[in-house]
C-alpha cells in the first residue's frame, strides 16, 4: 500500500483528484468506480472545476458507484443515485446512460446483483476505484465479517452504520437497514484503488487497516492484498499510526524517484 499523510482534507481532496484527473488525461475512455459520503465531495468538485477549465472531460467515462440503499428509488433525495447527480453528474459533462448505481428498487435485488457484476464486466472492469472508509473499517458496505472475496451483494448494515448515517435523514424519515453493495473481492479486482480517510473518527479504522491483521474484522484491510492501492489519509486519520514517519519518509523517496524519472 502507498501511504500518503497530508495535512489537512483539503490536501486530500486536492491530492486524490489529482490522481483522478491524471487517470482521465491518460484514459479518455476510463471506467471510474465512485463512492458516496462526505470524504469524496471534495475531490468530486475538483473534478468538477478541472472539467469547466476544460482539463479533462468525462463525455468518454463510464462510472460505478460501490453501493445503494436497499428500498430507495433513485429520484429519493437520500438515494446514492441522487447523490451522484447532485454532487458530480450534473454538474460535468459526463452521458449518465454511462453512469451506474446498483438498482436499490430492483424488483429482485439478488439477480440485480449478478446484473451489476455483468455490466462491470461487459465495461471491461474497473480501472480507478474511490473508496472512503466507515468507522468500522467498511468499503463500501462490506461491514465487519464480509468474505474477504465477496461479489456484489444485499448487505445488512451495522448499528454504527446506521447511526452514523442518520445524520443524512430527517427526524422520523424512513431510513434503509439493507443495502447493496460492491464485494471486497469485486473492489479487490479495481486496477487501482485510492482509499481517502479524514478525521480523528478515522483514525482506529485506519490503524487497523494499515497496521492490523488481513482480517474480515476490518473489511478495509484486503486492501492490503491489492498491487495498486493508495491511502490518502490526513494527520487527523493517521494519529493512531505507529509508524506514519517511516510512511512518510517513503513517500518523500517516492516523490524524487518520480521527479527522476519524469513521472
Ligand atoms: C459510500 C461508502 C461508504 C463510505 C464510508 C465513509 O459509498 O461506500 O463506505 O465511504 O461510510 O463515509 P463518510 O465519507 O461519510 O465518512
Amino acid at each position: 500500500m502507498q501511504i500518503v499523510i497530508l495535512k489537512d482534507s483539503a490536501s486530500v481532496a486536492e491530492y486524490g483528484a489529482n490522481i483522478f484527473i491524471k487517470q482521465l488525461q491518460k484514459k479518455a475512455d476510463s471506467v471510474l468506480g465512485l463512492a458516496t459520503g462526505s470524504t469524496p465531495v471534495s475531490l468530486y468538485q475538483g473534478l468538477i472545476a478541472a472539467n469547466k477549465a476544460k482539463q479533462i472531460s468525462f463525455n468518454q467515462v463510464t462510472t460505478f458507484n460501490l453501493d445503494e440503499y436497499l428500498g430507495l428509488e433513485g429520484t429519493h433525495p437520500q438515494s446514492y443515485r441522487y447523490f451522484m447527480n447532485e454532487q458530480l453528474f450534473d454538474h460535468v459533462d459526463i452521458d449518465k446512460a454511462q453512469t451506474f448505481v446498483p438498482p436499490g428498487d430492483a424488483e429482485n435485488p439478488i439477480a440485480a446483483c449478478q446484473g451489476y457484476e455483468d455490466q462491470i464486466k461487459a465495461a471491461g472492469g474497473i480501472d480507478i476505484q474511490l473508496l472512503g472508509i466507515g468507522r468500522n473499517g467498511h468499503i463500501g458496505f462490506n461491514e465487519p465479517s464480509s468474505g474477504l472475496m465477496s461479489r456484489t451483494r444485499v448487505k445488512t448494515l451495522t448499528k454504527a452504520t446506521i447511526d452514523d448515517n442518520a445524520r443524512f435523514f430527517e427526524a422520523g424519515e424512513y431510513q434503509p437497514h439493507l443495502s447493496i453493495t460492491m464485494g471486497i473481492g469485486t473492489i479487490l479486482d479495481a486496477k487501482k484503488v485510492v482509499l481517502l480517510a479524514t478525521g480523528e473518527a478515522k483514525a482506529d479504522a485506519i490503524k487497523a487497516t494499515v497496521e492490523g491483521a488481513l482480517t474480515a474484522a476490518c473489511p478495509a484491510s484486503a486492501l492490503q492484498l491489492h498491487q495498486d492501492a493508495v491511502l490518502v489519509i490526513d494527520e487527523a486519520a493517521a494519529s493512531k499510526l505507529t509508524d506514519s514517519d517511516f510512511y512518510k519518509h517513503i513517500e518523500a523517496e517516492n516523490q524524487k524517484l518520480m521527479a527522476r524519472l519524469g513521472l
